[in-house]
């Protein structure tokens, strides 16, 4: 198994950036986890809509092509609320974990690794992943930066449905948002996009060289612990 970075967090912590980042600085493949729950979503909403038809809901995973998403039209929040509705539901779960954990394995050599973002990376998917980073922020700085990135979208709807996916994405049985175990705790509330980048390759780049520093270091950053 290629070196594998795992990063989880609820939306909005900075986790889609931190991965880009390490994914070109480290030359690791990335796959936004989000992405398939997202696409899985559009078609759900293209079939009519029931997100409660469970055995439908996994032939409709089954279609999920991780290699052929088109990210375009799955960034808005109609789809994102769709994602996690859906994303209680065990059957289609594992069709989708299975999905990430082949492009996990079978990363090309051309690349250092892999880095995957999502909710259960590095408590599911990839348990045995090389580094854990669990990101968070204060909820209003989460909606702040959302409502930056989506523009147009009013900051009082971007506040709800954020509520909402946290409540469900964290209380959910299969596979709630966690920290997982041996996860190092990245708080991004009061970092810009270059800090939160720099501590994150200072974490990859210490397990690449020598994962004892990376308790070291956990222990004498105030914004880096680990569980
Ligand atoms: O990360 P993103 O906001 O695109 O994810 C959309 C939804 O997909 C999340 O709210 C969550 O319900 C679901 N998801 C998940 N597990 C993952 C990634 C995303 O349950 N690994």
């Amino acid at each position: 198994m290629a070196f594998s970075v795992a990063i989880d967090g609820p939306a909005g912590a900075g986790k889609g950036t931190i991965a880009k980042y390490l994914s070109e600085r480290f030359n690791l493949k990335h796959l936004d986890t989000g992405l398939l729950y997202r696409e899985a979503a559009r078609l759900v909403i293209a079939d009519g809509g029931n997100t409660l038809d469970v055995v439908r809901l996994e032939e409709i995973a089954q279609k999920v092509d991780t290699h052929h998403i088109n990210e375009e039209n799955l960034r808005n929040e109609e789809t994102a609320s769709v994602a996690s509705q859906i994303a209680v539901v065990p059957s289609l779960r594992r069709v989708l974990t299975q999905k990430m954990r082949d492009f996990a394995s079978s990363v090309s050599s051309a690349y250092q690794g892999v880095v995957l973002d999502g909710r259960d990376v590095g408590s599911v998917i990839l348990p045995q992943a090389d580094v854990k980073i669990y990101v968070t922020a204060d909820e209003q700085v989460r909606v702040l930066r959302r409502t930056k990135e989506l523009g147009s979208v009013a900051m009082q709807e971007i506040l709800e449905g954020i509520k909402a996916r946290d409540a469900r994405d964290g209380n959910r049985q299969t596979a709630p948002l966690q920290i997982a175990d041996g996860a190092i705790v990245l708080d991004t509330t009061f970092l810009d996009t270059k800090e939160v980048c720099e501590k994150a390759a200072e974490i990859v780049e210490c397990a690449l060289s020598n994962c004892e520093a990376i308790d070291n270091m956990s222990k004498t950053s105030s914004c880096l612990s680990k569980k």
